[in-house]
Parts: C-alpha cells; structure tokens; sequence
C-alpha cells in the first residue's frame, strides 16, 4: 500500500439537511487521515452550518457562490473540479440528487459534479417518504447507472418527526466508502475471513476468563482488507469497534463459539473462504464446567478445573492439502522484549499450525493500543519487520505481505 493513499484531494459537497453538521465530522475524519479537503456548499447548507465552521476543520477557504473572489482568481469550479481525486456529497437532499440526475449546474457544487471526471460518493438524507417517492428512487438509480457510488441512508428517527430510512449513514460509513472508493482493488474478488477480539469463558452466569485484547488489529485489517475490495467476514469476541456495512460482522462469546464459527466457513467447498486470518486472542483454555448458578464465597480458597480449547487454527492448518484450503494466516504474541524469543515462538508456531505466516508481536506494543510493531514470519522464509505505526498501516502491510503468497 503506498502512503500516497491516504493523501488525495477530495471536495466534500455539502447540501441544505439538517445533517449538514455531520459533515464536519466526516471532514474531521478525512483531514485528520491527511487527506486534502476542500468544501463546496450550497446556500441552504449554510443555514444548517456556516462556511467557518467547514473552513476551520479542513484549513481551506469553503467555495460558497459562483461570484466570490476565488472564481475570479482562477481557483474556481472547474478548477476545484480537475483537482478533485473524489467528490463526495453528504449529506444529499432530495433536490440535488435530482439536480445532479437531470445534469442541472447552477450552483458550484452541481457545476463540479458535471465537470469532474474523479468518482463521485453521494450519502442521501432526507424524509422517509421522499426518499421511498419513485421518483428520487429513479433519480438514485439514474446516478447509480453512471456509477454514483450511494451511501444507503440508515433506518432510524428522522429529524422531521418519521421514523424509518432517510438518515444520514454515520461519518465513518462514508469516510471508509470514500477510502474504498480511492482504492486500488487489489483484493477484488478475494472472499477473507477475520477473527478478532478476546473471547470469554464463562465460570458462572456473572463472571468469565477472558484477556485484555481490544480486537483492533483484526478491525483494521478487516476494514483494509475491505477498503482494498475484499468480501470481508469478522468474527469476533465483545469489541467496541465501527465497521463499515459491508463488512459481514458475527459476534461470538466463548472459544467453542469462535471455533464452530470459523469451522462454519471452511465447510462447504462451494464458498471457502481465501483467506483466513486469526486475529483474535482466543483463550486457550476454559472452566471445565460453568455454574448454572453465582458461585458463593462460602470456602476459603476455590479451585477452578481448565480444559483446553479447540486450537482453531492448528485445525484449519490439518485440512486436507488435496482440497481447497484457506491461505492462513496466524498470530503468536509473547511478553519480554527478547526480540530473538519472539521470532523463535513465531516460527515454531508457523510450522506447528501448518499456517502460511504468522505475525509475532509483544503484548506490551500490541494490546489496547492504535499502533503496534510486528514481525512477519512467512512459509518461504521470509521475515519483515514493520516498525511502530499505526493498526491500519500494520494491517495494509499484512495484507500486502498476504499478496506475495498467492
Ligand atoms: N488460536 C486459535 N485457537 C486457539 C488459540 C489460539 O486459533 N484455541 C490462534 C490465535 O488466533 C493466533 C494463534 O493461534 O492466531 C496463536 O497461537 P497460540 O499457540 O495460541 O499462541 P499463544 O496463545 O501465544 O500460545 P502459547 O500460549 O502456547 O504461547
């Protein structure tokens, strides 16, 4: 993945909802991946949220009307139109979904979506039954055939008193659309399964054993795996993560869970998956019983008996060579700092799970945290170190070690 990715011009069109205040969110979430943002707004999106507000989170003047001091130095709509790498419209009302079907132009921001060859993103917000009305769905189906990519409004309260479809989708469903958008598709047509997160093995109805994994090093892989155009399953144990709707999402609670799951996936030959990356710091063993009611402290000291867990991965790793097998990718994290322990376990886990690499990392650089430095071990020898950085940069280098294997 080059870094270049994430440094790419993108106009944010901003039209008159009562969403319009999000939009500075999504800005925020762009700028802050350093992206380059520039805002054209419409009159009626000034009502809703004024110009300095837009101007403060991207740092860049906000084009407002055709007659402003930028149009007459030169850095006007057409400009702003060649310059763009994406335009993303959010939120869209009813009337410029319309204006931008029939090819209207008299406002900046209509003007940049005719001229600009970059792919266009349109995140909807509007009342239920305008948007249900055929014509807007006509209007949507006009842009989606001239390959408009539509954000789906979520279903929920609507600001004008309606419940159901119509509200804006969350900042961060659009921002990843706008990244997948920005995409080489380098995973186009690649089925991944990730597992990530802790899991929870139960010792009565009120308490479990589980391990301080956050579940971000499989988020961000599953969120880059699916920026890069994979078709992306996420197991996962309890995590607070958002992940963009396409990602197929299952939650699991215990081990045993987790690995009928994963199991589900390979079992049909018809949709195995390509890959298989376990993420998740699945407990390695559990209580061989859990109460059925809250254990008391009547006794003075209490033993809990443990019996190992399925191995997940080991049991991927023994699938028959002569059938289709998953490419598999494992982790192994150790606590110290002796780099040469790491590499070590790493290597002996690579060949007792018969996976195709494992990333070895220290717990002390990897839990809770964004970031996280990584050693990747892979079947033809090959060792890369990937050095502190952020989760999604570790996560793409994954991947495109993942590329090199086939
Ligand atoms: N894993 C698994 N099923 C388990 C335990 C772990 O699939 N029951 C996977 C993890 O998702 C990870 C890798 O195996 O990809 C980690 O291997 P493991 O041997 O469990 O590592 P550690 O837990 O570090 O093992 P040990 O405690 O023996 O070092």
């Amino acid at each position: 993945m080059s870094e270049k990715t994430e440094k790419r011009n993108v106009v944010l069109g901003i039209t008159g909802s009562i969403a319009a205040y999000k939009a500075a969110e999504l800005a925020r979430l762009l700028v802050t991946r350093g992206f380059d943002v520039r805002c054209i707004m419409t009159e009626c999106a000034q009502q809703f949220i004024t110009s300095t507000t837009m101007q403060a989170v991207t740092g860049r003047a906000v084009a407002t009307n055709f007659w402003e001091e930028s149009e007459a130095a030169g850095i006007g709509h057409i400009q702003l139109a060649d310059w763009a790498e994406a335009l993303v419209v959010a939120p869209a009302t009813a009337d410029s979904i319309a204006k931008m079907a029939a090819g209207f132009a008299d406002s900046p921001l209509l003007a940049v979506a005719l001229a600009t060859r970059a792919p266009i993103v349109v995140a909807p917000a509007m009342n239920v039954n305008m948007l249900t009305h055929p014509k807007t769905q006509e209007n949507l189906e006009i842009l989606r055939a001239r390959g408009v990519h539509i954000v789906d409004p979520d279903e929920g309260a609507l600001a004008c008193g309606w419940n159901g479809a119509g509200r804006l989708a969350e900042p961060t469903e659009i921002f990843e659309r706008v990244r997948n958008v920005l995409s080489a598709q380098d995973f186009a047509g690649r089925r991944i399964v990730i597992t990530t997160g802790p899991t929870r093995e139960a010792l009565d109805p009120v308490r479990f054993i589980s391990n301080r994994s956050s579940g971000k090093m499989g988020a961000a892989l599953a969120r880059e795996a699916y920026r890069r155009g994979a078709q992306v399953h996420l197991i996962h144990g309890p995590i607070h993560e958002q992940l963009p709707r396409a990602i197929k999402c299952q939650e699991v609670v215990s081990a045993e869970e987790m690995h009928r799951a994963v199991m589900a996936t390979v079992a049909s030959k018809s949709s195995m998956p390509d890959i298989v990356v376990m993420a998740a710091a699945v407990a390695d063993y559990r209580p061989s019983e859990a109460a059925q009611e809250k254990i008391k402290k009547t006794e003075k000291s209490l033993n809990i008996k443990l019996v190992q867990n399925p191995d997940i991965l080991h049991e991927l790793g023994q699938l028959k060579r002569d059938e289709r097998k998953p490419l598999l990718v494992g982790f192994a994290v150790e606590t110290g700092e002796e780099i040469e322990n790491l590499l070590g376990q790493t290597r002996a886990k690579l060949k007792h799970k018969n996976a195709d690499m494992i990333v070895g990392n220290f717990a002390h650089d990897a839990f809770d945290l964004d970031t996280n430095r990584v050693w990747l071990v892979d079947r033809n020898g090959r060792q890369q170190e990937v050095a502190t950085t952020d989760k999604w940069r570790v996560a793409n280098k994954i991947l495109d070690a993942i590329l090199t294997l086939g």
